[in-house]
């Protein structure tokens, strides 16, 4: 038998639990236990009648199990592959323009203010909570030109206690708005600062991640030093790429030597097996088997793209080129903070390119819930730690009641897990999310 100090570090949970594989969009563990050790990794998946057994075996009293009620299920925490956080401040504005102008006109100028620290932690501190509430355990995050309000949104991220990769943006030219940008060698310098500064600290669940903001705003010299930097610390990159034809065109012209826009990165050294780039709305089948090719993954953004008319991305054509893809927020392109609206609208792009062609194989709404969870944990190479339930992972959940008390959703007699899923993918909110767990730490409610 096991001593009875293990007994007090196991968290136990009976009831429905639902997640992704890589073979099955939607696996449902009904009745299941699900127990997390004292470091917050899943020690194991069991069935619930089995109780006796596995309290024996693992050590610990079957009396202190939490007990889901029926309308309640356990489901993998949201990844957030793309958010930007210093936008946050004008989410739900400013949507009026194509992409260019509005990085021009709107927000330029509002992520020139985060050298304003008390302004950085206002809107970080917003951000940070009001994703998690909404059940995002994992955010890779754009931040600003500002090394030191870029390492504020890594501490608040660590001081609630989310998961995210945070990148402090470089950008060495930009058109028009000549004071929001960095000189090339402060650029890197600054990087390898934040980079130093952020590892220094031991965050246990917060990264830095490099961060070119996209070809336009970037010089080769830029980029190549910071492929470099990403090279000698392991890092993740992130960047955009494809996201709308005008900005496609202007990086042909900036670029005439490259054969693409994915042949840019790709000469840049950017393209790497934990690179991130979001939209990709216009590749090319070349440029997918260069994705493919390089391991490198897309953020899909669908807010964002319908946002800013950018574009609808074909899903479909980017796995099966067995391209890694995972959804984003795109904050505040995209208005939402929310995941769940992320799925929905994934579901409504695949849904309007059917429109466009009959014969067009929409999304399941159980790829749709792949794609927001173990999608994004491969996307982001992280699927060793997080995606899904398999024991020895960490434990990221959000606790789901779909018949929350002045919630959104009205169930029906019968209404089984399933439906439970699907109706909570398309019509709950935070208002349904009871608990978010975070590596096994309770997170939410804050
Ligand atoms: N491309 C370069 N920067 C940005 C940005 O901030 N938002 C979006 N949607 N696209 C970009
Ligand atoms: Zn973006």
């Amino acid at each position: 038998a096991c001593s009875s100090s293990a007994a007090t570090n196991f968290k136990v949970f009976r009831g429905t639990f639902v997640h992704s594989t890589q073979e099955d969009a939607l696996v449902i563990l009904e009745d299941a236990l699900l127990g997390v050790d004292s470091t917050g990794k899943i020690s194991f998946v069991e069935k619930g009648p089995e109780l006796e057994k596995v309290s024996a075996k693992f050590g610990f009293n079957p009396s202190a199990v939490t007990q889901l009620s029926p309308q309640e299920f356990f489901m993998p925490g949201l990844v957030d592959t793309h958010i930007h956080a210093a936008q946050y401040s004008f989410a739900g504005t400013a949507l009026d323009l194509p992409l260019l102008d509005w990085l021009q006109t709107y927000t330029f100028p509002v992520e020139s203010r985060y050298s304003d620290l008390e302004f950085a932690r206002e809107v970080y501190t917003h951000v940070v909570k009001r994703t998690l509430r909404n059940g995002t355990t994992t955010a890779c995050y754009f931040a600003t030109i500002h090394t030191d309000a870029s390492l504020l949104l890594g501490e608040i991220a660590n001081d609630f206690g989310q998961r995210a990769l945070v990148g402090k943006v470089c950008m060495d030219r930009n058109g028009l708005h000549e004071h929001y940008k960095e000189e090339t060698q402060e650029s890197l310098d600054e990087t390898s600062r934040f980079i130093s500064e952020l590892i220094k600290r031991k965050y246990p669940l917060v990264k830095p991640v490099v961060t070119p903001r996209f070809a336009v705003s970037c010089t080769s010299e830029l980029m190549l030093k910071l492929a470099e930097v990403a090279r000698n610390n392991n890092l993740h990159i992130q960047s955009h790429i494809s996201e709308n034809k005008d900005e496609v065109k202007l990086v042909q012209e900036l670029f005439p030597e490259s054969e693409s826009y994915t042949d840019v990165y790709r000469k840049h050294n950017l393209l790497t097996s934990k690179t991130i780039m979001a939209h990709g709305c216009y590749l090319s089948d070349e440029e997918l088997k260069i994705f493919h090719q390089t391991g490198s993954s897309l953020a899909h953004c669908p807010n964002s793209n319908l946002s800013l008319c950018s574009g609808l991305l074909d899903v479909r054509k980017v796995l099966s080129h067995k391209v890694k893809l995972g959804l984003g927020t795109d904050v505040a392109g995209g208005y939402s903070p929310s995941m769940l609206d992320a799925v929905r609208r994934t579901r409504d792009t695949s849904k309007a390119l059917k429109i466009q062609d009959p014969a067009y194989q929409t999304l399941t709404w159980e790829e749709t819930f792949r794609l927001a969870t173990l999608g994004g944990s491969q996307a982001l190479s992280m699927d060793d730690q997080t995606g899904n339930f398999a024991v020895g992972k960490d434990f990221d959940a959000l606790r789901v009641n779909v018949a929350a008390p002045d919630g959104p959703i009205d169930l029906v007699q019968n209404d089984g897990p399933k439906v439970l899923l699907e109706k909570f993918l398309n019509l709950g909110d935070d208002r349904n999310i009871l608990e978010v767990y975070v590596a096994g730490r309770k997170v939410v409610p804050l």
